[in-house]
Parts: structure tokens; C-alpha cells; sequence
């Protein structure tokens, strides 16, 4: 690697679900995935995610996580970068600047409407990537699992 070059993670590989708990599904490095069924039902946290994504991040990031002249196409980044990377950005925030402008991308750790729900928008910006979950709202949708209710309680409470 050269010097300046910012170091990378390793790209999240296969996100086929091997396993599920209680409606969430992992790949096989155990990083949260999305399933859609043959008739086109999404998993609850595709869904949940799909709508944190258009309340949070898609007045930068453009609808459907399709990019804009501000900020980039997250179902592209999301091929390039882990969980752990992807977490890691969105906690902290990140900072670029190119040939004097700024391009600032917000550090989310003190808003739970993001971090409370960040497996969810990861999810569904996997589920873009793949285009597994065309552009919009999905159709059909699993129902919500009673373990993501209390997890949402607990955590928009302050834990
Ligand atoms: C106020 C505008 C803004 C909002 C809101 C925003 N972002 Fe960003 N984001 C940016 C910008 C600008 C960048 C590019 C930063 C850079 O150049 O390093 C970025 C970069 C990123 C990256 C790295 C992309 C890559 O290809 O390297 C991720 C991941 C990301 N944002 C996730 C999110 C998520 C998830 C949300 C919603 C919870 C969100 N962002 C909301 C402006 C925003």
C-alpha cells in the first residue's frame, strides 16, 4: 500500500443469508444480510432499513441509495467495505478534502435514529447493492419480529 493511501477494509464478500434469528438473517461472517423470498416479501429490517435510510441519510445521499453530486452511491460503497468499516463511518463521521472543498459526512453517534437502526440501513443498502430491492418502497414485507421491538424500545429509551 502507498504511502496516503487510506487503509482498506475487506469487501463483505458473499451476502447470501446462512442463518436467521428471529427474522434477522447473517451471512456466512456472521454480518447482517437481507433475504427476499420468491415472491418478492423483503425481511422486516430490509423494510425498517429502506425507511431509516429515506428519513436519514437520502437528503445527501440521494433516493434509493443512488448517490449524488454530494455525497456518494451507498449501495456502490457498501460493495467495497465491511460491517465493521461501514459502523465505523457512521459513528464517527468522515472528512475529505478535495482541492479545497469539503465533503463532510456527519457523525451519527448521538442520534438514535440512525444508530438504533444501523444493521437495519446496513441491510437494506446490501439489498440495493445487489439490486435484490429495486428502487422505492417494498411492496411486500415480512412481519416484524417481536425481538426488534423490544431491541428498538430499549435502545430509543437510552438503553
Ligand atoms: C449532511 C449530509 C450527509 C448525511 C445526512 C449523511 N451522509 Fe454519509 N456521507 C456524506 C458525504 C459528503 C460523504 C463523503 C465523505 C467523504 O468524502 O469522505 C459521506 C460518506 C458516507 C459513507 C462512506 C461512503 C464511501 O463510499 O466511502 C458512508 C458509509 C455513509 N456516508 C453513510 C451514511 C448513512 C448510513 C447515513 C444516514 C444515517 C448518512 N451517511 C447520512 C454526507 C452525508
Amino acid at each position: 500500500m502507498s504511502v496516503g493511501t487510506a487503509a482498506r477494509a475487506e469487501p463483505p464478500g458473499d451476502p447470501t443469508a446462512v442463518k436467521e434469528v428471529d427474522g434477522k438473517f447473517f451471512d456466512k461472517n456472521g454480518d447482517p444480510t437481507y433475504k427476499v423470498q420468491d415472491d418478492g416479501t423483503v425481511d422486516w429490517y430490509t423494510f425498517s432499513g429502506y425507511r431509516r435510510y429515506h428519513a436519514e441519510c437520502h437528503v445527501c445521499h440521494g433516493p434509493n441509495a443512488e448517490g449524488s453530486t454530494y455525497a456518494p452511491a451507498l449501495k456502490n460503497s457498501v460493495k467495497n467495505f465491511n460491517y465493521a468499516e461501514f459502523y465505523g463511518i457512521v459513528v464517527s463521521g468522515r472528512e475529505n478534502k478535495v482541492a479545497g472543498n469539503d465533503s463532510v459526512m456527519p457523525a451519527f453517534a448521538d442520534n438514535k435514529n440512525a444508530m438504533c437502526y444501523i444493521d437495519d440501513l446496513y441491510i437494506y443498502l446490501r439489498a440495493r447493492s445487489t439490486e435484490a430491492v429495486g428502487r422505492g418502497r417494498p411492496e411486500k414485507k415480512a412481519a416484524k419480529p417481536a425481538t426488534f421491538t423490544e431491541a428498538e424500545a430499549k435502545c430509543m429509551s437510552g438503553n
